[in-house]
């Protein structure tokens, strides 16, 4: 697996090489479900891309940039084991300048459920997914179905942009209890973990009304809120793929999303109908 930390060099790098990439990017402290992302690259391309960057634009003042986990040599072991071909570790000062072009995230989609809760958090996502997009010329890049709007979102800008690359959403990973994997579940002491489980058994509440053909999303997300309290339930939302607000769940075209705050952690979760 070769390392690089230079932009310039991992263009370089790529363009000298004449295969599908398949770019997988991360923010590090790697779990399965970075792991699922890789497979499914790998899969479909010759050559593997993953790149490891904690991105300061997306975090808000006041959010866990500083105390984002970071565990560089464990990632490297396992991007090797899986097959990585190059690893792009840059630092922020490869990726920004001052008084720069931004891209801003539109200004109702990228200001609803997480853009609410964290204004501009999207705008820094883009940007510096169009950056990362603009180094490593992938042909198809890969991200989890558990960031839904950030994946929609980033959807959007390859298509209005006319982009090349194409966008691979993969399936959530979830722990044997149902959790779905983060980052962030370091943060979640025992007590709290036991709490987070109430976010898959609302999910899975969902899927069963839906079941038994309750499809009216009031009564939907009316239960779920049930199972979810006493917790701090920022959203609970059920959408069509365009990420429009509908009153009856189309099987095939819907996302249920529930962002929860659990002590001081933020977790997302999702099923897609
Ligand atoms: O989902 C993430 O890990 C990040 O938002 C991403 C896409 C790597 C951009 O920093």
């Amino acid at each position: 697996m070769k390392i690089i930390s230079n932009p310039l060099a991992l263009q370089q790098h790529v363009k000298n090489i004449d295969k599908t990439v398949g770019f997988v990017p991360t923010m590090g402290a790697l779990h399965e479900g970075h792991i699922a992302l890789i497979r499914e690259a790998k899969k479909e391309n010759e050559l593997v891309v993953v790149s490891i960057f904690v991105n300061p634009t997306q975090f808000l003042a006041g959010e866990d940039l500083k105390k984002y986990p970071k565990k560089e040599e464990a990632d490297k072991k396992i991007c090797e084991l899986a097959g990585v071909d190059v690893l792009f570790l840059p630092q922020a000062k490869d990726i920004y300048t001052q008084d720069e072009v931004k891209i801003c995230a539109p200004n109702v989609r990228g200001y609803v459920l997480e853009g609410a809760t964290r204004p501009g958090h999207f705008s820094g996502v883009l940007t510096v997914v169009m950056k990362l997009l603009n180094i490593v010329s992938p042909s198809r890049a890969y991200f989890g179905k558990k960031d839904a709007q950030q994946l929609h979102l980033i959807s959007a800008m390859v298509q209005q942009f006319f982009m090349s690359v194409e966008i691979i959403p993969v399936n959530i990973v979830r722990d044997s209890d149902g959790l779905a994997l983060s980052s962030r579940n370091v943060y979640l002491s025992s007590k709290q973990r036991v709490e987070a489980l109430k976010i898959p058994k609302s999910l899975y509440t969902a899927s069963q009304l839906i079941g038994k053909n309750i499809l009216n999303t009031v009564q939907i997300k009316e239960a779920m809120k049930q199972i979810l309290a006493p917790l701090h339930v920022e959203y609970v939302e059920i959408l069509n793929r365009d990420f429009e607000v509908i009153k009856e769940v189309e099987l095939g075209n819907t996302i249920i999303l529930v962002e929860v705050i659990v002590g001081q952690t933020r977790l997302l979760d999702n099923i897609w109908l």
